[in-house]
């Protein structure tokens, strides 16, 4: 992770991800990825989203009939009573008039509660989903996708298609079909006064589409904004120890300033388009309202149409402008759901880099205490345009201990991550047993490779459930006796809850040695057949890497181990040093004869020398 959010570098994942917001929108949810997954999340609640569909047609059939009734009543339930006293035919009509209102209440009620049951249950499953995928891809993915960017997949991303089946797909469901159903009763019910509303209909449209440009525009950069606030969070909290010893706090509240006034600009641009369009829908809706009273009164004095019949067509007109600032609120959502559906769809593809082996292999049980031959066969291997293994063959015996030298940069850390498989060779094979291990299952090779740094991870937790980690059914005392075995006993003992001591966030409460001893007693705990340390005790001190040294040699006997270091005392406990020189092999042989030579290591190992 870079710790500085001010270099450009640091914001190339947040180009990728502007990028990827240009053109989101409508488009983007015809995108085949997005569509696809769109349909499978869909696809497994096919029942609740078809009866969530049929409920609201029954609830807008039930809404268009009320206006129907009341012109019903204006014409045929009021005069009978006015002229015979008979309140027959308004009563049968009040009383359908109360079971439309009752029905549309009920229905109303059914799907809130069912698209808010379905959404959330989707919305869960996609969370699973999305966490799942993150933790299968490997290192080298998440290298380059930084935590900020994932986060906001499992926040706004997700938010925004939570919103979409929350109010956005019941409100265009019902949009459609109101504009459509209403649309045509007022044509049938008068052609003249129905076609005046849709003249009319034409600024409104107009209107919408403006709208909706311009909107789009502007909620684009407000996520987008919302991204880049959120990236910086993780880098510079992430970070917060170098941005705070090299004085970036300045430079990146500035960033921060900087992010905030454009999320503010458009957000003022926002609810300064809404303040424009939401009146203008209502004043044009209200002129064609009077328009329309005004024509239609008219059009009663010549007997063309009925005063009751005017009446509906007045109230399915307020009814008909409504649902036009819904599907403009609803585009919004829409377009925030897509463009979220769009990059969750989009991490969801990618595949692990280092894939599951099938058919995968299990290993033979090795000889009691004997480790596992370590093999690299013409292993070629760069980071993306770098090539830093040219071809390395190694075969490292079971049961041996060697010391990897050489310069910073050689290629040492590379070849445990290659050992440990969180990279697999571009060319060649590593072999364990004469296994590949690109065929060896997740769970066999975590438990037969371990890798060790010195970034040592451990959990929030207590001393005992960080070293637990290793062999999650250890018991109190196994965990003791691997402390113990290590040389951790004693400090562990001394904190004030001895082993049931919290460590901290990240372990903060322990110094770096003793995260490093307790880092060692889970490797001794989880007795995997290969260990590689890379520069493991490089952070202690001297005295403490003494102690260290001695649980080093308890954790070694029998397994195969490599050992990257650049200390003297950590290389003496090798049967062989190996030194590697740009991606090379240049010596190799047991520390007794490479010091006599006048070799590299010799000249490492005076180097060393003089050092202490
Ligand atoms: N994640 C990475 N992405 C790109 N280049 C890398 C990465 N890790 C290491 N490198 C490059 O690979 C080379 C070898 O690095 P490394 O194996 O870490 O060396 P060593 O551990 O011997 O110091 C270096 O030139 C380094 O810049
Ligand atoms: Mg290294």
């Amino acid at each position: 992770m870079s710790a500085d959010p001010g270099q450009p570098g640091a914001w190339h994942g947040v180009a990728a991800e502007q990028a990827e917001g240009i053109g989101a929108g409508l488009a983007a949810l015809l995108r085949e990825r997005s569509r696809r997954l769109l349909a499978d999340l869909l696809g497994s609640h096919i029942r609740p989203v078809a009866l969530t569909i049929a409920l609201i047609v029954v609830e807008s059939l039930a809404a268009l009939a009320g206006p129907l009734l009341v012109g019903l009543a204006i014409d045929n339930g009021i005069p009978p009573l006015v002229r015979s006293a008979d309140a027959a035919p308004l009563i049968v009509i009040s009383m359908c008039y109360a079971i439309a209102v009752a029905t549309q209440a009920v229905t109303t009620r059914m799907f809130v509660s069912l698209t808010g049951r379905v959404g959330q249950r989707i919305v869960l499953e996609l969370r699973q989903r999305l966490f799942a995928h993150c933790l299968e891809l490997d290192v080298a993915f998440h290298e380059d996708y930084t935590s900020g960017r994932i986060i906001s997949r499992q926040t706004s991303d997700i938010e925004a298609i939570s919103d979409l089946f929350e109010e956005g797909l019941d409100s265009l469901i019902t949009a459609i079909l109101t504009l459509l159903l209403v649309g045509t009763s007022m044509l049938l019910l008068s052609w003249r006064l129905g076609l005046l509303v849709l003249a009319g209909f034409i600024p409104l449209t107009l209107l919408t589409a403006w709208f909706r440009r311009t909107s789009a525009r502007v909620y684009r950069r407000m996520r987008e904004a919302i991204a880049l606030v959120i990236v910086l969070f993780v880098e510079t909290f992430g970070g917060i120890p170098a941005v705070q010893a090299f004085r970036r706090e300045t430079r990146n509240a500035e960033i921060f300033s900087a992010l905030g006034q454009d999320h503010a600009m458009a957000a003022r641009q926002a609810s300064r388009l809404n303040a424009v369009y939401g009146p203008s829908i209502t004043l044009t809706g209200n002129v064609i309202m009077v328009v329309v009273l005004a024509y239609g009164g008219l059009l009663t004095i010549d007997h063309d149409i009925k005063v009751g019949v005017l009446a509906t067509f007045l109230l399915y007109l307020r009814r008909f402008f409504d649902p036009l600032q819904d599907v403009s609120q609803f585009y919004n959502t829409f377009q925030a759901a897509a463009s979220g559906l769009e990059k969750i769809s989009g991490l969801l593809e990618q595949d692990p880099g280092v894939p599951a082996p099938a058919p995968s292999v299990t290993l033979s049980l090795p000889a009691a205490g004997a480790g596992r031959r370590v093999r690299f066969t013409s292993v070629r291997f760069g980071y993306r345009d770098s090539a830093v293994l040219p071809g390395l063959d190694l075969d490292i015996p079971a049961g041996q201990t060697v010391a990897l030298v050489g310069e910073t940069g050689a290629g040492k850390t590379t070849i445990a991550r290659l050992l440990g498989r969180f990279y697999d060779p571009q060319a060649g094979r590593v072999t364990l047993d004469d296994v590949d291990l690109r065929r060896l299952p997740d769970e066999v090779l975590r438990s037969e490779v371990i890798v060790i740094t010195q970034e040592n991870y451990l959990f929030d937790g207590t001393v005992a459930d960080n070293i637990r980690l290793g062999r999650p059914d250890a018991s109190h005392g196994e965990v003791e006796a691997a402390a113990r075995a290590i040389g951790a006993h004693g400090f562990v003992s001394a904190l004030p809850s001895g082993y049931d001591t919290p460590v901290g966030k990240r372990g903060s409460r322990l110094s770096a040695g003793q995260r490093q001893l307790i880092s060692f007693a889970r490797v001794f705990l989880a007795a995997p057949s290969v260990l590689v340390l890379d520069e493991a005790t490089s952070l202690l001190d001297m005295p403490s890497e003494r102690l260290v040294q001695a649980g080093l040699r308890t954790v070694l006997s029998g397994r195969t181990a490599m050992i990257i270091a650049h200390r003297l005392s950590t290389v003496a406990v090798a049967d062989r040093v190996l030194v590697l020189e740009h991606g090379r092999i240049v010596e190799d042989g047991p520390p007794g004869d490479l010091i006599t030579g006048n070799g590299r290591y010799a000249a490492l190992h005076s180097s060393w020398n003089s050092a202490l």
